[in-house]
């Protein structure tokens, strides 16, 4: 399979060192603005050279954001080429589309490392979703924040001290405001309950509250009452609509959230007749999600053609119905208040647009 890999970063250099050494996907052009003489795959700096070659069957997109990396996934998915992408904000915010546009020409859309890093996530999800009903998904879905609170919680060191290091260390985006902010999580877990639940909810109808405003002070405010601070992403079918929230979690010290440390995720789904599944292993890095990728084209190697699923139901996300008990620190006062999510995030907006010191985390059973 002759693959046009876009983007040569984090990931993209990690999925070359593991795709060559496989005879089926080591024949590579490689597209990237910068040469690089120690490789010797072919490589361009035009990207009309990768569509125009009819023998590139796949395209691997790995340089993130959404441009050029959605002109450059619907123009290959319209000329006929498989795409494989680790791609969260591309594929969260153009779900529909790029999904219908694979369907109308026959080829396959993957992106299982699109979520969960290295974790097989969205592939098991889908596998599941074919023979249960999942209810829920739910759980640690963005390393660089699990890395920072775990450094926070295990240091008492600073959060921008700890943000410089995921950043140095490769788990944080390009501009890390999407991780640290809760936006990356949303991203996965919008894929994960479209795919879970057959429906397409969208990133904008999800309430997202991220770590940005955490003290060490609230770390050590937690600590005191024996609780650990993960940032949650969690998903609940409810009828024919969605609870569907982002937000900072307090887990007892003693369970099995409080241990998810560094950049690994553990994300858990819910299903009526299997019950509970729980997946945890590195959520970011570059091996990690290169390994999914790879494993993504050796899957349209095989002949997958689809998408993870063809159901998607239009439903709205409401949180009206979820109560829970939040920690709330306005400037140096804190204080613990019972709030619907949909309350608690009208409330966290309000403090945003004031500009004003604010952190929240809601009280948490291990889920
Ligand atoms: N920035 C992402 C994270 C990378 O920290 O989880 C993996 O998607």
């Amino acid at each position: 399979m002759k693959i046009g890999l876009l983007g040569y970063g984090t990931v993209g250099s990690a999925f070359y060192a593991m795709a060559i050494e496989h005879p089926e996907t080591s024949d590579i052009t490689l597209l990237d603005l910068k040469r690089h003489d120690d490789l010797t795959c072919r490589q361009t700096a035009d990207f009309q050279d990768i569509l125009r070659d009819e023998s590139i069957g796949t395209v691997v997109e790995l340089i993130g954001g959404l441009h050029p990396a959605y002109e450059f996934v619907s123009s290959a998915l319209k000329s006929g080429k498989h795409v494989v992408t680790a791609n969260k904000q591309l594929v969260s915010a153009c779900y529909d589309e790029l999904i219908a546009l694979a369907e109308e020409n026959s080829v396959s859309l993957r992106c299982t490392a699109a979520a969960g890093g290295g974790i097989p996530w969205l592939h098991s999800l889908a596998r599941l979703a074919e023979c249960d009903r999942i209810t829920s998904v739910s759980g640690i879905m963005n390393g660089t924040t699990n890395y920072i609170l775990s450094a926070m919680t295990e240091q008492g060191t600073e959060y921008a001290d700890n943000l410089r290091e995921a950043q140095r260390l490769g788990y944080a985006e390009a501009d890390p405001t999407a991780d640290v902010e809760g936006y990356d999580a949303c991203r996965k877990l919008v894929l994960s309950a479209n795919i879970a639940f057959g429906v397409s909810i969208r990133e904008a109808e999800v309430p997202c509250f991220g770590i940005s405003g955490i003290t060490a002070q609230d770390i050590a405010a937690f600590k005191r009452l024996g609780l650990v601070c993960k940032l949650i992403a969690h998903a609940d079918r409810a009828g024919d609509q969605v609870a569907a929230c982002v937000e900072p979690m307090l887990f007892p010290v003693s369970g099995q959230m409080a241990h998810v440390n560094g950049p690994d995720n553990l994300i858990s789904l819910h299903a009526e007749r299997v019950g509970t599944q729980r997946f945890a292993g590195a959520g970011a890095g570059g091996f990690a999600t290169a390994s999914n990728v790879l494993a993504d084209c050796f899957e349209i190697m095989r002949g997958c053609g689809a998408f993870y699923t063809s159901r998607r139901d239009a439903v709205s996300v409401n949180n009206a119905a979820l109560t829970q008990r939040y920690y709330v620190r306005a400037g140096e006062e804190a204080a613990s208040r019972t709030m619907t999510v949909a309350e608690a995030h009208a409330m966290a907006d309000q403090f945003k647009k004031e500009r004003k010191p604010f952190f929240m985390a809601a009280a948490s059973e291990e889920r």
